[in-house]
Parts: C-alpha cells; structure tokens; sequence
C-alpha cells in the first residue's frame, strides 16, 4: 500500500507531480476559460466580490497566504488570510460581497468548519478548497474547488499543500477572467505555465540525493531556522512547521526582510539557517535583498542552506550549501522551492529514528475545538 516507499509521507512527497496535474486536469472548458466544480454562486456574485478572505489552519493557512500573493496580483481584489479558530471568536468586517474561502485538506478540521459556519452567519459567500470529496466543509459551502491529491495518509501534509496552492492559483486565474483587467489576459499564458509545473516537480524530486545527506549530517541539530521573502516567507514557514512536526526539532520560520527587526540575534556560530531565495525575476529587487540578509548571517557565522533556482550564481558565494530547484515565474515558485524542505523533515526524522507518518500528539484530523 506503501508503493514501495517506506512511509506514507515518502510516497506521497513523490505522488507531488500528479496532485498538481490532476488539481488542474478538467479545469479549463471548449472556449479556454477555467471552470468550477459545484457552485451555487452565480457569475454575477463573484463579479461583485470586493474582498477575500482566506481560513485555514496549520500547513492549509500557509497555502492560503500563498495564495493571497498570487489572488491579489491577478485580481487587485483584496485577500486577507486568518487561522480559523482566531477568525471565528473576533468580529471580522464582512458582508455578502466577501468571498470567504476555506481551505482544508480533510474538510472536518473543526476550527475551519466553524469559521465557516461563522462566515455563513454574517452573510458572506463561502468556497472550500478541500480534498476529500462529500466532507462537512465542502457540504456546507456555497461553492467547491476540489484538490485531486488522492488521499493523504501521513499526518503530515505534502501533496495536499502543493495541490491547495494549485487550486488556489486556479481560482486566482478564474476571479482575473471573469472579471477583466489588467490581468485577464495573463491568466492564459500563467495556466500554461502551470501545467508545466509537475514535470518540473518530477525533475526536481530526482536531485534530492544531497538534501537527504544534509538531513543525516544534522541528527543532533537542536534549532533550525529558515528564512523567506514575499512568497517564500509561507515556503519557509512550512518548511519551520514540517521539521516541528516530524523531528520535534525547535524551527521557526521568519519573513527575511524582519531578520534585522530581531530574530538576527538569534545567529551565532553553527545556527543552521534555510534561506528560500525569491526567483531573481521577482519584482522590486527582492532577490538582491535576500542574498544581502544570506551574507549577514554568515558574516555573524550562521551556516546557510540556501534553496535557489538553476542559473542563480549571485548566492554562491555566501551559501555552505546551494539546493537547486528549476525556474519558474516568481508566484509559482512555491510548488517547488518547498519540496526539498519536506523531503528534509522526511530524512531528518528518519534519521532520529522517528514515526514519519504518526508523529506524537498529533492527529490527521483534528475534530475539535
Ligand atoms: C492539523 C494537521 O492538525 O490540521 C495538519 O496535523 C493540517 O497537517 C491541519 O495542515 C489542517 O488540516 P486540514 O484537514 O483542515 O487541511
């Protein structure tokens, strides 16, 4: 039932070229515009949509604070992204002119369900990303978006992730369609992309040979910390809450552009540091800046793991450890720059000799509050 892999986790982190093909598969109809699965709401009602907001709990939020990059580029509707359980027991400004949109993986986690059930009461419009078809979540939702992960049996969440960012972009797209502007077009050229995406997640699960050595070497680490900038700030907060998870090893993820405002105290001489540098295409001289906080915290002697695309040579020089991932345009980035950081959670528990796919006091689905 393993495939052949020894765990669950194993096998569904290399299942993550399908999840992100078969998200996308059935998506666009005869005229090339992108389709919903069941949906109670009317084109007119997603014209009129002014704000979007994203709940979620655990690796789901992280795919919805993907999602909010890439939503309000294409859209210039404005996405806001909460965990549940605090959206739920505040009074959030929302009408039914908001799309409230929950993502959950198992579509019972009951903090989702009940900002849900909340989000009804005050009028929004509610769409669920989810994975598991007939699930309370989806059932009680105005809309459904599908991920087509298949199931997901580790407790921790890989390629239900990548197909949550997958389902989020094609909603992205759909809302920059239908309601014009300057990125409707776009979406065209950016859904071609993506179903390029899984071939390029295939290649890069074949060079993950020195990921897996790096997470052996690191069996006594105490504290990793792992650095990331507009969509990779979410990449390395995943990649924080993976080795928590797995390895029940102190991790934190940090925006990089914060490191300055604190947590550059924390670096001293051995402080393993991940940095998930933005693709040297993104907007605003990111990636320059990024590589700059890469050369501060190895000046201060931190030993830097850097995760960046082919062809970018601007880190080598202040990185002990460069992991390559193919490159692609700056949004999409995600699908692929957190795949090495799952598969060293993977490597690093394995090498702790831990349970991968049933880590202590955590359950797959949390069906309380
Ligand atoms: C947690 C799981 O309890 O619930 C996480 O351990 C998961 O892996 C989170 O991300 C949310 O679950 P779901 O099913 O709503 O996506």
């Amino acid at each position: 039932e393993k495939g052949g892999y020894a765990t669950f986790m194993e096998k569904e982190i290399n299942e993550q070229p399908h999840a992100v093909g078969d998200t996308l598969l059935g998506r666009t109809d005869d005229e090339g515009r992108l389709v919903l699965d069941q949906t109670e709401l009317s084109e007119d009602d997603l014209r009129s949509i002014d704000k979007i907001v994203i709940i979620a709990c655990g690796t789901a939020a992280y795919a919805g604070m993907v999602a909010k990059y890439a939503i309000e580029h294409w859209t210039r509707i404005p996405v806001e992204v909460e965990l549940a359980h605090e959206f739920r027991y505040r009074d959030p400004v929302i009408d039914e002119q908001t799309l409230v949109v929950s993502i959950s993986q198992s579509g019972e986690t009951m903090d989702t369900l009940m900002a849900v059930r909340h989000a009804r009461e005050l009028g929004a419009r509610t769409l669920s990303i989810c994975n598991t078809h007939g699930s309370t979540i989806p059932r009680e939702s105005d809309a459904v978006l599908y991920t087509h992960a298949g199931p997901e049996i580790a407790v921790a969440s890989t390629k239900a992730f990548l197909a949550q960012i997958t389902a989020s972009y094609v909603l992205g797209l759909y809302l920059a369609q239908l309601r014009g502007g300057t990125y409707a077009d776009e979406a065209q050229s950016v859904m071609k992309e993506l179903q390029g995406m899984p071939a390029k997640i295939e290649e890069l699960l074949g060079r993950m040979g020195r990921v897996k050595e790096i997470a052996r070497f690191m069996a006594d680490t105490r504290s990793v910390l792992f650095l990331g900038r507009h969509v990779g700030y979410p990449v390395a907060m995943e990649g924080a809450l993976k080795l928590k998870e797995l390895a029940y090893i102190h991790a934190e993820g940090f925006a990089a552009g914060e490191l300055k405002h604190g947590p550059i105290a924390l670096i001293d001489a051995g402080q393993p540091v991940f940095i998930v540098v933005p693709s040297p295409d993104t907007a605003h001289g990111l990636h320059g800046k990024v590589v700059s906080n890469i050369q501060e915290i190895r000046a201060r002697g931190a030993r830097t793991i850097v995760i960046a695309e082919d062809g970018d040579e601007e880190v080598v020089p202040f990185a002990d450890e460069v992991i390559r991932i193919p490159q692609s345009s700056p949004l999409l980035a995600p699908l692929l720059s957190v795949v090495p950081l799952q598969v060293f959670a993977l490597h690093l528990s394995t090498a702790k000799g831990l349970d991968v796919d049933q880590p202590r006091n955590l359950a797959k689905s949390v069906t309380v509050e």
